[in-house]
């Protein structure tokens, strides 16, 4: 199956950097075709530029936030979601524009956000989906590793380990689960949501999709890491605030 994956992505100094990383792991992925969706009104010259050089299948989308729906420099990061209408873009093509045969082609979508961190295996794992597939993500929601608990004779999910809202539908990570293209385009109401409280964005396009008792296990029964929620420290840019002041820059005339 070729693997969608999703990423929403937005303007930032640390930007260039962090879509070079994933581009990276995304050429030592074989049948991958990347979405990426920005969260800008118009494309950016960065991101074709990145796209272009990097030869992997992609499209390259946008779908701005709202400037009421943006989160504020001092706002706790869990009051706003993030890259829901970028996501929801990406499932609109995939259900309307991509010229998919559900009977004769198969695929599997994954929210890849542009600043985890990737391995390998993990694009491995996910060919084996039938619906909805679930694993082990590290670094995430207050423990080194958030995994589904799975029965012991039966190997099914039994529950989750998560300590940060453990009453949701699903508590896991956007990167702990992919999903059958098919499925999604079977249901066509399956989608993210500006408005769902926070963290319940997994459960908004989960629930429509699959039980508890139908997601499969993946990653050897759910005992190995192969995904990292690491986020990447704001750089701080005290000394170009000065040139700007300026009006003198570092990156004249050069892409950051
Ligand atoms: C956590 C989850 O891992 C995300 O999948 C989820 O979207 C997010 O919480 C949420 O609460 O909405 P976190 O690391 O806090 O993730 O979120 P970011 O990595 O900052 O953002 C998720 C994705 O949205 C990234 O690919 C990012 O580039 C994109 N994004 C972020 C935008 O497109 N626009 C923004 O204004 C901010
Ligand atoms: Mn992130």
């Amino acid at each position: 199956p070729v693997i969608y994956a999703i990423t929403p992505t937005y303007a930032r100094p640390v930007q260039k950097a962090e879509l070079t990383r994933l581009s990276h792991t995304f050429m030592l992925v074989q049948n991958l075709h990347w979405i990426i969706v920005e969260d800008a009104d118009d494309k950016t010259p960065l991101v074709a530029n990145l796209l272009r050089k990097s030869d992997i299948p992609h499209t390259h989308l946008v779908a701005p936030t709202p400037q009421e729906w943006k989160r504020k420099e001092k706002e706790p990061n869990w009051k706003k979601p993030r890259g829901v209408l970028q996501r929801n873009k990406a499932l609109e093509w995939l259900r309307n524009e991509l010229s998919y045969d559900v009977t004769t082609d198969q695929g599997v979508v994954y929210f890849a956000d542009d600043d985890n961190s990737y391995s390998m295996e993990i694009f491995d794992e996910m060919r084996k989906i039938k619906k909805v597939g679930v694993w082990p993500v590290g670094l995430v929601g207050g423990l080194m590793v958030e995994k589904p608990i799975l029965n012991k004779t039966t190997h099914k999910v039994a529950g989750f380990n998560s300590g940060w809202r453990p009453e949701r539908p699903f508590p896991i990570d956007m990167a702990g689960f992919a999903i059958n293209l098919g499925l999604l385009v079977d249901h066509p109401e399956a989608q993210f949501s500006l408005t769902v409280e926070g963290g319940y964005q997994e459960s908004e396009i989960l629930r429509h999709l699959v039980t508890r008792e139908e997601l499969e296990p993946l990653a050897d029964y759910c005992t190995k890491v192969y995904v990292w929620h690491t986020r990447t420290e704001a750089p701080k840019l005290s000394g170009e605030a000065q040139l700007r002041k300026k009006g003198m820059r570092s990156d004249q005339d050069m892409e950051v």
